[in-house]
């Protein structure tokens, strides 16, 4: 047996004993790296007599072929079953109880929000909405509130910019009011729309005011519309909202953009309307969710005045008639949930938020 038949076979059994990828590679550097017999001996080629070269050239050559097709072919065969080894070890078991993870809930705010909204869509209503930042004019000239109204100074209102009191002064909105007169400008009627967001004032902030809240206006432009029309629109969201059995109850008011205007009060649900404490509530002399009024306040609404469409093309029509509302979000959660004082609203205390799980 020649020497490079003998290196031939030591590689052949070496290639095939090896049982993992990292053994195929020590086999390979042992019998094809650098300094491998056969390598080394490929090397002396020059070296050797003329008679010989050709024999040891042409055997050796077909050797280290045979032994890089053998090493590559066996490395293919070991990663493929190593990858089948890690893939089986790998497997999750997918019927382990898992660790229980602690899940967020909407906001009391948030989840109000959506409610109030799945009841105006329900009736037809859609949803839009306009920029905080405004400018006087939208937020209190286009919504006929005379220059001078105390509203429109700055001890009243955020000024970001501007001479307070002029129609191009930017201000951050007083109310959802402004969103009526842009929609206005972009659709004609007939309009039933609600928009949602967020209202800042200059007040001090305590048990029922914050310098931030959040409000949903309504607007309904059609022909023939009356305060019948808001009445019944304003009971079937009463009833939808705090129960089957509530009334609504209409005060005159002034807004300067709604003629007439009235304050909307809901029969109370805790005492049904008489004022009478409930049965538990020993500490009591008389309901102690409306102290005994038998209504509570949800909010503005009246007749779009005139005034404000007159600037606005295609509501002048004699025949069209709007009706339009606004009320606080954090009020009417407060009234759902009995929430005592409006900041525990805004603090962020997981205590609080975790009593409201829904989602
Ligand atoms: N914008 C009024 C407010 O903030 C509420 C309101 C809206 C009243 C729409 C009438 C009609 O007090």
């Amino acid at each position: 047996m020649t020497d490079i038949q003998h290196m031939l076979d030591t590689g052949r059994s070496a290639i095939a004993a090896a049982t993992s990828t990292s053994e195929l590679e020590a086999a390979r550097v042992a019998h094809l790296g650098r300094s491998a017999p056969l390598v080394t001996l490929l090397r002396t080629i020059p070296d050797l007599a003329p008679e010989e070269r050709g024999r040891v050239g042409k055997e050796g050559n077909l050797a280290r072929r045979e032994l890089e097709e053998l090493a590559s072919s066996r490395s293919v065969e070991l990663e493929r079953s190593e990858l089948i080894a890690r893939l089986a070890a790998d497997r999750i078991d997918v019927t382990l109880p898992t660790m229980s993870m602690p899940q967020g809930t909407l906001h009391p705010l948030t989840q109000t929000r959506r409610r109030i909204e799945d009841i105006f869509l329900g009736m037809g209503y859609s949803i839009g909405d306009g920029p905080e930042v405004e400018s006087e004019w939208y937020n209190f000239t286009a919504l006929n509130t005379p220059h001078g109204h105390p509203a429109r100074s700055s001890s009243d209102t955020y000024y970001l910019h501007g001479e307070p009191g002029t129609d191009d002064a930017v201000i951050l909105r007083t109310q959802t009011s402004p969103v009526q007169v842009r929609t206005m400008q972009l659709q004609q009627p007939p309009l039933y729309m609600i928009m949602p967001g967020r209202v800042y004032r200059r007040d001090e902030i305590d048990a029922s005011h914050s310098n931030m809240f959040h409000q949903v206006e309504g607007l309904a432009v059609d022909e023939g519309l009356t305060l019948g029309d808001l009445k019944g629109t304003l009971e079937t969201f009463c009833r939808a909202m705090f129960g089957a059995s509530r009334e609504v109850r209409l005060r005159t008011h002034f807004f300067p953009f709604t003629e007439p205007s009235v304050e909307v009060d809901l029969s109370c649900y805790l005492c049904n309307g008489t004022g009478a404490p409930a049965a538990d509530d020993a500490d009591f002399d008389r309901c102690r969710l409306c102290r005994g009024e038998g209504w509570l306040e949800i909010m503005g609404a009246g007749m779009v005045d005139p005034n404000v469409f007159a600037h606005l093309p295609g509501y002048g029509d004699t025949n069209v008639r709007g009706f339009a509302f606004g009320m606080g979000v954090e009020r009417i959660a407060m009234l759902r949930h009995e929430i005592p004082d409006m900041r525990l609203l805004f603090e962020s205390d997981v205590r609080v938020l975790e009593q409201f799980p829904g989602r």
